[in-house]
């Protein structure tokens, strides 16, 4: 990069080593990064030992004096690098996340170097802010008068959804939670699936919702709640929690059946779909989601499926202002803007998440997101059908990007855990599931070709064979 041009329209020598050395930072950080990324597909999937035993080179006391931060960024690249799990380069099937995607990747480096605080008083911010919030409600399917907010990911999404139907079914029965808090205020019913997500549990607790007034609503053999056994008599204090995409098997609540009577009876429905929401996304997949557009509040990922860097949650609120009632701020010093990401969500001060959705939605289009969508569901089923013709027991059926397998017993599923990831091919996570330890695949990486599957489904099927011995 030329510098002399800031040269001369700066004169104070300090700002400019200050700018030349952020300069030099940025590109040899760049440097790295790409490196990183071309050796990333030859490495083994999770970091072998000696480099996760190296990591202790960080644990030093607090120095005294720095170093130059190019020598920091050094270590940093030297240790860091080497201990990471390969998650972009296609054989990656952990939780349910994948690599970032390129165009989302590179955004967020130039909107690193913006710097800007997007909850308040950046216009380019507030600006991408508006249109990703329009493209990821239209990619959705969901009513074009709600309002979206992107904040750190499904778990902080849930909670503000929550929120918002809390202080909204409250409203409605004459309370006001900013005026009253919530000591006194009518007592909530709360409905979930049995199958209910652990980040939609921990949400209730920190909206103040706690155990005693959850009631469980059983599941069927897909992990998806039972229709025939929802309550038909939630009331206008219910909140009902639904979910689309169980993290183990991707099964999706029947919303077109319990949404409607709910709503009918003054209730409110808040679906959690951390990753299975983009199903809707894809003419192929929507069925998996049919009727969803009907609840009043959804929370999804945008580390998950999106491919964006973590941490990335979006809600999304039927009515503006009940998500507003939740949410909004005000301060003296702060203009008020209704619209802005510090009053549609927790934080107030917080980076352009927005940015790297845009750059992401940009640069696919919605046929790009569909592709991605049916791409990784395709992956998906070749899996789970490969590792089946190996003899392994495919517990539920593949529904979206989740695969579930059990190997012989309890103990052989852990031991063959254990060896994939020793083997370093892919990586999988362990999971319980109706009383039995399974494997769970999630393919959500873009990267991920026919190639990767039948090549971790082989190794699977070998770690089996040597588990076995
Ligand atoms: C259904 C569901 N909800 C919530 C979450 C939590 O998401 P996050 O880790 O982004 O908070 C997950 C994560 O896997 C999930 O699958």
């Amino acid at each position: 990069m030329d510098t002399t041009a800031l040269d001369r329209t700066r004169t104070n020598p300090t700002s400019i080593s200050h700018t030349r050395e952020r300069i030099g930072l940025i590109t040899e950080a760049a440097r790295r990064a790409g490196s990183y990324v071309a050796n990333a597909p030859h490495r083994p999937v999770y970091p072998p030992r000696d480099a996760v035993e190296a990591l202790a080179a960080f644990d030093t006391p607090l120095p005294t004096r720095g170093r130059h931060a190019r020598e920091v960024l050094a270590e940093l690249d030297a240790f860091g690098s080497a201990a990471t799990t390969v998650v972009n380069a296609g054989r990656y099937f952990g939780f349910v996340t994948g690599g970032t995607d390129p165009a989302a990747q590179a955004a967020a480096i130039l909107a690193g170097a913006w710097d800007q605080n997007a909850g308040a008083g950046s216009p380019v911010a507030e600006a991408i802010d508006a249109v990703a919030c329009r493209w990821v409600i239209q990619a959705l399917g969901l009513p074009s008068t709600a309002a979206a907010a992107f904040n750190g990911g499904a778990t902080v999404a849930n909670l503000t959804g929550i929120i918002a139907g809390r202080d909204a079914l409250l409203a409605r029965a004459g309370w006001s939670v900013a005026r009253d808090g919530l000591q006194g205020a009518p007592r909530l019913r709360v409905v979930v699936g049995d199958e209910v997500h652990a980040s939609a549990l921990k949400a209730l607790r920190l909206a103040g919702l706690g155990e005693s007034q959850i009631e469980r609503v059983p599941t069927d053999a897909k992990g998806a709640v039972d229709a025939d056994h929802f309550p038909q008599d939630t009331d206008a204090l219910t909140l009902v929690l639904l979910q689309a995409g169980n993290v183990n098997t991707g099964a999706s609540d029947p919303f077109a059946q319990i949404i409607p009577g709910v709503r009918e009876r003054g209730g409110w429905v808040h679906v959690d779909g951390a990753f299975g929401l983009w199903a809707a996304a894809s003419p192929a997949m929507a069925a998996q989601v049919r009727g969803v557009d009907l609840a009043d509040s959804w929370a999804t990922d945008g580390h998950k499926w999106l491919s964006l860097p973590y941490d990335s949650g979006i809600v999304i609120v039927r009515e503006a202002e009940d998500l507003h009632r939740a949410c909004a701020a005000h301060a003296p010093y702060i203009p008020f803007a209704g619209n802005s990401p510090m009053n549609k969500g927790i934080q107030i001060s917080q980076r352009a998440r927005a940015v790297e959705a845009w750059a992401m939605l940009a640069s696919h289009g919605a046929e790009g997101l569909a592709a991605l969508i049916e791409r990784t569901c395709t992956h998906a089923r070749r899996l789970a059908d490969a590792l089946a013709a190996g003899g392994a027991q495919v517990l539920a059926p593949v529904q979206l990007n989740q695969v579930l397998v059990a190997f012989d017993d309890d103990v052989t599923t852990d031991a063959v855990l254990a060896a994939v990831e020793e083997d370093g091919t892919c990586w999988a996570g362990g999971t319980t599931w109706h009383g039995r330890r399974a494997m769970r695949l999630s393919v959500s990486d873009a990267a991920t070709t026919a190639d990767d599957v039948d090549a971790s489904a082989h190794a699977i099927l070998e770690c089996w064979r040597r588990v076995r011995g």
